[in-house]
């Protein structure tokens, strides 16, 4: 699959819930919306679009959500998708998740072939952890990411900066992260969706955490790359790498090799834009995948150039209406 401006898609992330059982203050509001079952892809319907893309050439494939483990049976798509990792079709199946359900499913997912997870902390502190995820509890993460550890997952966090939030925990997120042999990825606060307060309120720009996270640690430029748009450094006094993620202050859109699918079938060819093609009536439509794989052809024909986030006083409004948790990120 090649898009008009010549990228190769090779990743696919597909939002598996919109659910979630954590209403972080960034992402969504206290009361949420979420859509009716009825209106879900079922387990099998997901395993036969990834599938088809797995067919056309998608090497890596994420489930995320909203929160992708607290979907009912989520194992068993882990278990059939594994099939396209034994025959090599596939490179890498991951998840991205909040931690909350991993002490039961680690071992589970690591049998189906998964060998790397990203987490996402925002902060080591439990009260300010149960303020920003409105109903997450940091010990049950904990125990989670010791499970995961624990069955051999390579662990990533990620966590979004947030002004007068979590700006004073940075340093210890990159010692704690040292001392447990993750990986750390800052991203910034992205405009998608309507939440309870103003995100210009919170917005924290990566040139200044990594500023900030200079004062106190040895950063390297690498050129290291995952094929995603963190820009990466190595931290002298951990060994652990450090990613910045930069979606507003930086444009990485010219390299980017991946697309979304919601868990109702629909795709969206770019994170920032409205733009989606319904690939569940195709689906649908018939028992083969003729159908399917036409509209694929046809959206990833269409995939825009990039995003144009922007926040500041003057745009204040989410960029996109759609929360972060129908599409995963
Ligand atoms: N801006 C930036 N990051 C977000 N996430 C969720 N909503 C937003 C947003 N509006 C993060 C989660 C998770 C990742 C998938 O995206 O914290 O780490
Ligand atoms: Fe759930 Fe992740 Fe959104 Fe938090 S950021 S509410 S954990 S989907």
């Amino acid at each position: 699959m090649i898009d008009p401006f010549g990228r190769t898609i090779t990743y696919l992330r597909v939002s598996v819930t919109d659910r979630c059982d954590f209403r972080c203050i960034y992402c969504m509001c206290e009361d949420m919306t979420f859509l009716p079952k009825a209106e879900l892809l079922t387990l099998e319907e997901l395993d036969r679009m990834c599938s088809a893309f797995v067919r056309k050439g998608v090497r890596r494939l994420r489930l995320t959500g909203g929160e992708p483990l607290v979907r009912r049976n989520i194992m068993s798509l882990f278990r059939s998708l594994s099939r396209h990792l034994k025959s090599g079709a596939l490179d890498d199946l991951t998840l991205t998740s909040n931690g909350s359900q991993l002490s039961r499913y680690a071992h589970e997912l690591a049998g189906y072939g998964v060998t790397r997870i990203n987490v996402s902390i925002d902060s080591l502190d439990a009260g300010k952890f149960a303020a920003i995820t409105r109903r997450g509890r940091l010990d049950t993460v904990m125990e989670g990411l010791a499970a995961a550890k624990d069955a051999g997952l390579a662990i990533k966090i990620n966590t979004v900066a947030l002004k007068g939030v979590n700006d004073d925990e940075f340093h210890d997120l990159v010692a704690w992260c040292g001392d447990q042999g993750f990986d750390l990825t800052f991203i910034e606060t992205m405009p998608m969706g309507e939440i309870d307060e103003d995100r210009t309120d919170r917005y924290l720009p990566m040139p200044v955490v990594r500023r900030r996270l200079a004062e106190r640690w040895t950063l390297r430029d690498t050129d290291y790359k995952t094929g995603g748009p963190a820009r990466y450094v190595d931290v002298a006094e951990t060994g652990r790498r450090i990613g910045f993620i930069t979606p507003l202050t930086h444009n990485f859109c010219e390299s980017c090799n991946r697309v979304r699918l919601t868990c109702t079938g629909t795709l969206y060819m770019c994170l920032g834009q409205d733009d989606a093609a319904d690939l569940r009536a195709p689906l649908r439509a018939s028992e083969s995948d003729h159908l399917l794989d036409a509209a694929i052809d046809e959206a990833i024909a269409r995939k825009p150039k990039g995003h144009d986030f922007i926040i500041d006083r003057d745009h204040n409004r989410p960029a996109v209406a759609r929360h972060m948790s129908v599409t995963g990120g």
